[in-house]
């Protein structure tokens, strides 16, 4: 009877024990969040993480091309242009093909021709073609300007538009500044 009261005051110690033990890992856990708070940190920055943001947001917005315009390739430029010729016209007073005229477009109002049938989506948009316009356009119509009826999956190459950006402002008759250094001189 002896022994079979010790089994019982050992088991229950041990249970004790394990209890005991059980909450202070619990505890532990409980009370030490700054643990957790520090390692989770470098996780967050890693760069799995930031690939797939900053992957997302090129989907909207292009890579700038301001920095390139001023050493922009300007006869490359006209060739990438040859993929517009379907539906566009380059020369001052040229005819509206599937899409407006393009003279003189760069800097002026978004849909700029009066003669021209534009989709509700760009009468709607207001503001005017500056290079950043542009440049948000020409990557990717559909996305920057929602419900156009230019049918173009756009330019993904930044020297690319660039380019062509900068070949575009060569067809006016009052060409817009150039942005940063060039503006200067
Ligand atoms: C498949 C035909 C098609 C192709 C190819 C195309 N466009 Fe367009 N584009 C259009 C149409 C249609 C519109 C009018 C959009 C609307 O009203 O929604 C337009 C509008 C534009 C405008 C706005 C003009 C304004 O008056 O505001 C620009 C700028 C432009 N296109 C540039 C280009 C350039 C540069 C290319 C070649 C890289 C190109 N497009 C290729 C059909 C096309």
């Amino acid at each position: 009877m002896d022994g079979f009261e010790l089994n019982r005051m050992l088991a229950a110690a041990l249970l004790a024990l394990l209890v005991g033990m059980l909450a202070t890992k619990l505890s532990d856990e409980l009370v030490s969040p700054r643990y957790l708070a520090k390692d989770a940190y470098p996780i967050v920055v890693t760069e799995e993480q930031s690939v797939p943001a900053a992957a997302s947001q090129e989907e909207v917005k292009a890579e700038p091309i301001e920095p390139l315009l001023a050493t922009a390739n300007i006869e490359h430029g006209q060739e990438v242009a040859k993929k517009c010729l379907q539906c566009h016209s380059f020369d001052k007073g040229g005819p509206n093909k599937v899409g407006p005229n393009l003279w003189g477009v760069v800097g002026n109002r978004v849909a700029h021709l009066e003669s021209y049938g534009y989709s509700s989506a760009f009468k709607g948009h207001g503001g005017s073609w500056t290079y950043e316009e542009l440049n948000d356009y020409l990557y990717h119509p559909q996305k920057h300007i929602p419900g156009t009826k230019m049918a173009f999956a756009g330019i993904k190459k930044t020297r690319d538009r660039a380019d062509l950006i900068a070949y575009l402002r060569t067809l006016s008759d009052s060409l817009l500044a150039l942005p940063k250094s060039e503006s200067h001189e």
